[in-house]
């Protein structure tokens, strides 16, 4: 399996995000950051695997609310700390449908 639908742009709007899952069960937040592009992102915080939807988006900076890591949503890289990251999943729009592709990469983690 390659690219699957996701979700539409209506589902998420500029400046902020949403959390979806795929046929297999892989948890995708789509951050659509003000002023950015929309991407994809593993859903789990890399730190112990709290759910991110339940994090503070401020323009481009994610931060998860179980112990205050900081996520570049640009890019994915860590802010705070620096040596983590969040895996950006392959994604594209054809209409107003957004696909992504979790089947070439697998979403970090530091807690298993
Ligand atoms: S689980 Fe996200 S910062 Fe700890």
């Amino acid at each position: 399996m390659a690219f699957e639908k996701i979700c539409t742009l209506d589902d998420v709007w500029e400046g902020d995000m949403a959390s979806f899952e795929t046929s297999d069960g892989t948890g995708v937040l789509v951050v659509f950051a003000s002023g950015g592009e929309l991407k994809a992102f593993q859903s789990l915080c890399p730190h112990q695997g709290f759910e991110l939807i339940d994090g503070k988006l401020e323009g481009h900076v994610l931060t998860c609310t179980a112990h205050l890591w900081e996520f570049d949503v640009r890019s994915g890289k860590g802010v705070n700390p620096m040596d983590c990251r969040l895996t950006v999943y392959p994604t594209k729009i054809e209409g107003n449908d957004v696909y992504v592709d979790v089947t070439k990469v697998a979403p970090f983690d530091s807690y298993s």
